[in-house]
């Protein structure tokens, strides 16, 4: 969910009003999914690098955070939809921690989409992490090294609960993943839309699935043994 910041910039006001604006398009975005019946949705809400950000923009959007869960609570109730995080959620201030613990709980038993949101996350400490517990578990003779493999891997990542991704979006024109499921991304078709966050519709939305429709997955295989 990248440019709430220069669409603000171009507007001549803060990058908070920037954030405050990127929050109508995730319930666009959370909405247009659910209606779509996309039955996984990941947003990069927060970065494990974006905690070097000027203090009161990272305080700025803990409180973002916060306001949002408590006043979308309904939508997800009424959309079917598990709230999920990844992440290394114990870096969250207490209250932004409770909250969200709060409405994974009460929401755990929806089951038409899950929405994950991804706060404090980066990919590289995610693997880190992964490779620290698998060895110690070699170390400890609960598994054998001989027995890693790519399922897991899976088990032991944030994600062990969702598949991998399909579509990759990432708006503001900046073209790459800045540490954003490196692992889970390894066959993700990419799309990349100038359109800044704040700016992101339903419609845009769309336009970003009719180009995922239009690809040929092929996951290393031809054309001709597609068809
Ligand atoms: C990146 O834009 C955006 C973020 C670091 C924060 C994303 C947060 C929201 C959309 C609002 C809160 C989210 C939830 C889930 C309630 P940027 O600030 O890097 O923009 P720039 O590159 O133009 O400076």
């Amino acid at each position: 969910m990248d440019g709430n910041g220069r669409w603000a910039k171009q507007k001549g006001l803060l990058r908070v009003v920037g954030h405050e604006n990127g929050t109508k398009s995730v319930r666009e975005v959370v909405e247009a999914s659910a209606e779509l019946g996309i039955k996984n949705l990941t947003l990069y809400a927060f970065s494990t690098e974006n905690w070097n950000r000027p203090k009161i923009e990272v305080q700025k959007l803990m409180k973002l955070l916060v306001k949002s869960l408590k006043k979308e609570i309904k939508t997800l109730q009424d959309n079917n939809i598990k709230l999920s995080a990844i992440g290394n959620l114990n870096d969250l201030p207490k209250n932004a921690h409770s909250e969200l613990l709060e409405v994974i709980d009460k929401t755990k038993e929806n089951n038409a989409m899950t929405l994950t949101l991804a706060l404090s996350y980066g990919s590289r400490e995610e693997l880190i992490n992964v490779v620290k517990e698998l060895s110690n578990k070699v170390k400890n003779n609960i598994i054998s090294s001989d027995s890693i493999d790519e399922s897991i891997i899976n088990k032991h990542l944030y994600t062990q609960n969702l598949p991998d991704v399909d579509l990759l979006i990432r708006t503001s024109g900046e073209q790459r993943i800045s540490n954003f499921l490196l692992w889970q991304i390894a066959y993700a078709e990419l799309y990349f839309t100038p359109i800044l966050w704040p700016d992101f519709r339903k419609a845009d939305l769309y336009d970003a699935l009719i180009a995922y429709q239009n690809r040929e997955r092929r996951f290393g295989k031809t054309s001709e043994q597609l068809s």
